[in-house]
């Protein structure tokens, strides 16, 4: 009966629509994030990761930039203990930044309608910061995409760019970096790029991301700290 109903409304929407519902429906991420009352699918990949690589550790600062509409702020929060519903252990901090608007996280703070890339956000990141530098930098930004590939590669690449430079002067040594990217010409460039700062560098899948999908992370651990000059 229900599954009449699905298919009779599919059948009043446009192709692209019934596709997408489509996928949604079948989707074993969709559902679990339904059931684990994640904010969307992609907090399994920050999942995937974090048990494989151990990034976010209970009493870390983590930036998650591009935040919205919070999945991974909110796989933050417990991993670093930030809403403090871990007794006993050391009790971190997530800072979300995002162009958009997002509803309220136990233990995160969120800078909304916010450019990551500005200095101006991120004078309001390193002033919350109080002094502490960080240890874990994700993110997850995406612009919105033209649809004509080697222009939305060149544009996260931009953006990337700005992360790294973020990380590299307000990270702590061994600190970690997570970066999304779609893939194209300009990869190998910034992967060199981080690994002159960072002692490891890899290329992730997660599970969870879309095998159809372009995305794919670096993941930049055990930041190696930069000499100040005087
Ligand atoms: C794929 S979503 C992030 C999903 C998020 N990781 C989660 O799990 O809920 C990408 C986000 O990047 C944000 N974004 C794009 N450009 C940005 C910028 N310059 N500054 C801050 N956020 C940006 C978009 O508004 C969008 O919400």
């Amino acid at each position: 009966m229900l599954n009449k109903q699905i298919s009779s409304n599919l059948q009043r929407r446009s192709k692209n629509t019934q596709e997408w519902i489509t996928r949604q429906l079948s989707d074993p991420y969709v559902k679990a994030a339904k059931y684990h009352n994640f904010r969307c699918r992609s907090a399994f990949k920050l999942i995937q990761i974090n048990e494989k690589y151990k990034i976010i550790n209970p009493g870390n600062i983590v930036i998650d930039c591009g935040a919205a509409p919070g999945s991974w702020s909110q796989v933050a929060a417990v991993e670093c203990n930030s809403n403090q519903k871990r007794n006993k252990m050391p009790i971190g901090t997530v800072i979300g930044i995002d162009l958009l608007n997002i509803f309220p996280i136990e233990g995160v703070t969120f800078l909304n309608q916010s450019d990551f890339t500005t200095s101006e956000t991120q004078n309001k990141i390193i002033n919350l910061l109080n002094g502490e530098k960080v240890d874990v930098v994700l993110s997850d930004m995406a612009p919105n995409a033209s649809g004509i590939k080697s222009l939305d590669h060149e544009k996260l690449i931009e953006m990337a760019y700005n992360v790294l430079k973020f990380a590299v002067i307000n990270s702590k040594v061994n600190s970690n970096c997570l970066i999304k990217f779609w893939a194209g010409g300009r990869l190998t460039e910034i992967e060199n790029d981080m690994r002159r700062f960072y002692s490891n560098v890899k290329y992730i899948k997660p599970d969870a991301s879309r095998s159809d999908s372009a995305e794919i992370y670096l993941l930049a651990r055990f930041f190696k700290g930069i000499k100040k000059i005087v």
